[in-house]
């Protein structure tokens, strides 16, 4: 195990020498602030008030102990502080801003049709085995994308299925959604039309992060399925097409829910593409049928039509999608906020065709499965 080889007092960090030649800046606060004791045992927050210190915080004396331990005593607040020298290094900010970032996110076109069985699942493997939900999570996060296999067809019957991981996100089209052919429809998916590549939702602050389209009849000609990698998409114009690319990440647009059941005006302004803290894609979105009436600044709507134009020209390429044909008993589920989704009209004269939608959010996923895979 690597261990700590010089310790160097500086100004306001104590900087540490490690055996492998690394080196760690940890500063004052944040050691003071991340002192073991600062923590009560059983809620695990901090009781310990940074604010209870002053901006003049110093170490009066430092030291590695007999039991190998980084012991500092503090000029304030009669405090020592005892640091294990392996928790240090696991959470040293200046290797972890040194790391190259990588991203979780494996990008996909096309070609995904020719591995299709490698996003299929069998359900009762998610239900009876801990691997097999991990394999679940995994491909959620990393493909955005997964097909169960052989789920049961009786309605609401994927709560079992959907609570090993977590509970659902509640929206007003309540828990199923029925995704049915209606008289007077509030909802172009509640039709027998086509709908093109779209997320769920995007006029909330915050879409639901995951989308679970449970198929239980499907036996009307037409209706087959299509997903698209909104992040591969980007990724493209990333590489490809910068100027796009930049209008899709600088310009918000505005979205908002036009349903004539509720006595509710949600609305919201995003760009159709937000990157994360590290330059990686947060969220994509992008729905035709529900983009609002735009109000970007006058010199910009040429440049922002151009953008969307060509990102929704290439979320439909043949290149980057794939297509499929949900059977009873599958249930796709999806990244809402990266897999575009869509479906082919059918005829609702030629057969029956029911799915129940489910929402659920990211934090639920990414938390389920960092839990089962022990990251913290
Ligand atoms: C939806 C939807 C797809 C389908 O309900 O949001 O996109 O195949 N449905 O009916
Ligand atoms: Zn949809």
């Amino acid at each position: 195990m690597v261990q700590i080889e010089k310790i160097e007092k500086l100004k306001s960090d104590l900087k540490i020498k490690w055996t492998d030649g690394e080196e760690s800046a940890f500063n004052y606060m944040w050691l003071r602030d991340n002192c073991p004791t600062a923590h009560d045992k059983d809620s695990r927050h901090r009781m310990f008030n940074i604010l209870n210190v002053s901006e003049n915080l110093n170490i009066k004396k430092f030291e590695i102990n007999n039991s190998g331990y980084l012991q500092v005593e503090w000029s304030e607040g009669d405090h020592t502080s005892l640091y294990d020298p392996k928790w240090l290094r696991n959470n040293c900010y200046t290797l972890k801003n040194k790391n190259k970032y990588i991203s979780p996110y494996e990008l996909w076109n096309k070609d995904l049709k020719s591995n299709f069985n490698t996003i299929c699942i069998d359900h009762d493997e998610i239900l009876n085995s801990d691997e097999g939900l991990v394999k679940w999570l995994e491909l959620l996060h990393h493909k955005g994308i997964a097909i169960i296999k052989n789920a049961p067809v009786k309605e609401k019957s994927a709560f079992p299925l959907l609570n090993r991981i977590s509970h659902v996100r509640e929206t007003f089209f309540k828990t199923p959604f029925e995704v049915i052919n209606i008289p007077k429809p509030n909802n172009s998916a509640y039709t027998a039309h086509a709908l093109r590549n779209h997320m769920d939702l995007p006029w909330f602050e915050l879409p639901p992060g995951y989308q679970f389209l449970h198929c239980l009849v499907n036996s009307a000609s037409g209706g087959d399925s299509s997903a698209v990698d909104g992040f591969a998409v980007g990724e493209y114009l990333k590489n490809n097409e910068k100027e796009i690319f930049d209008t899709l990440v600088r310009v918000p647009l505005k979205f908002r829910d036009m349903d004539y059941t509720q006595e509710s005006h949600r609305g919201f302004h995003a760009p159709a593409i937000s990157l994360t803290k590290d330059g990686d894609f947060h969220d994509i979105r992008f729905s035709i049928a529900t983009m609002d009436v735009l109000d970007c600044r006058p010199d910009l709507m040429e440049k922002v039509y151009k953008a969307h134009r060509r990102f929704g020209k290439l979320l439909h390429d043949e290149k980057f999608q794939i297509n499929f044909r949900l059977g009873p008993g599958d249930i796709y589920s999806f990244n809402n906020r990266r897999i575009l989704h869509g479906r082919t009209a059918f005829d609702p004269n030629s057969g029956h065709r029911h799915l129940q939608g489910y929402y659920m959010d990211r934090d639920e996923i990414i938390g389920r499965l960092n839990f089962l895979k022990k990251n913290s």
